[in-house]
């Protein structure tokens, strides 16, 4: 059975952060969403110590081979997700994973200690792609502001932690092995890729927001190649995603080095995905000989 980090999943399939609304769906879907549920964990959108109402609209578009977003983070904050979502994501059949953000040390330890308190919760993911206010730099941006990130955070919970990199930098690897020596215990690749389109109607840029990030099948070869720089430089178990629509493409970045894929935009098309990509991985994922003498060819 695959693990993580000591949690053990049915599968090797998980949705990425804020792709699947769990409870949306089970409002829609009824209890059929938790007696098939499409994923061997579930992750949580984003939250932030207070509650945030996200980005004006437009926050969309689509883009070849994929979409740009720029939906800001709308979430309930951290008392709004404890009291109201949790109990109902406590009712799904797979483990927890909560991702969380916050603009400094002290607030993302809030985060993490109230959290990483709750039995319902196996694991946190930390979402990095945020500035620090005291420096002003994107924490996941810079190895040392991650690193110490992680010195901060990993006393304060016994549960795993997962550093979501972002892809906007020239060397995710490094950002990588700073967390590794923080103390994380797992990476996860790639967030979306900043990017910006313009409305060809009105000559003004498409997202409200004036750019967003590009997800999708267009990015999977970028997600790929950043994978394998990753679990080459460190040594942590990583969560490969970006762009994988079928089980071909998942077993692409398990031959790459991720230890568990994560369904992102393609659930928006086809909101059964993670199972599906998940029951053709297993007719798939070629024999070890054949994946390495795949990545040999280049
Ligand atoms: C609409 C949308 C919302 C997202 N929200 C979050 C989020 O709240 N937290 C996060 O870490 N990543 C978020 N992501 C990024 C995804 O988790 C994932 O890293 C990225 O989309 C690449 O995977 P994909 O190409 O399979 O979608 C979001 C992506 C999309 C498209």
């Amino acid at each position: 059975m695959p693990e993580l980090c000591g949690i053990s999943l049915a599968h090797r399939v998980i949705n990425a952060s804020g792709t699947y609304d769990a409870i949306a769906a089970r409002q829609v879907f009824g209890d059929a969403v938790l007696e098939e549920f499409p994923f061997a964990a579930f992750v949580s959108k984003t939250i932030t110590p207070e509650p945030r109402v996200g980005n004006a609209p437009r926050r969309i578009w689509e883009t070849p081979a994929g979409m740009l977003n720029s939906i800001g983070l709308p979430n309930k904050g951290l008392a709004g997700f404890l009291e109201q979502d949790l109990p109902r994501l406590a009712e799904l059949p797979v483990p927890l994973i909560v991702s969380v953000m916050a603009t400094s040390r002290p607030e993302f330890a809030k985060l993490v200690e109230a959290v990483g308190a709750r039995d319902e919760v196996a694991g946190i993911e930390l979402n990095v792609s945020c500035p620090n206010v005291h420096s002003g730099l994107i924490v996941g941006e810079q190895p040392a502001e991650t690193e110490a990130l992680l010195e901060t955070l990993r006393p304060l919970t016994a549960k795993p932690l997962i550093v979501k990199l972002t892809p906007n930098v020239a060397d995710p690897a490094a950002v990588a092995v700073g967390a590794e020596r923080g103390g994380a215990d797992a990476v996860s690749l790639i967030n979306t890729l900043k990017a910006s389109a313009f409305d060809p109607a009105t000559g003004t840029p498409a997202l409200a927001a004036g750019h967003g990030g590009l997800s999708g099948p267009a990015v999977r070869p970028v997600a790929v190649q950043q994978l394998r720089a990753v679990t080459a430089a460190a040594g942590l178990p990583a969560i490969g995603m970006g762009g994988i629509a079928s089980g071909v493409d998942a077993a692409e970045f398990l031959a790459a080095g991720a230890t568990l894929v994560a369904v992102g935009t393609e659930s928006f098309r086809d909101p059964k995905a993670g199972s599906r990509v998940a029951a053709e991985l297993d007719l798939a994922r070629p024999k070890e000989a054949t994946a390495h003498s795949a990545l040999d060819l280049e």
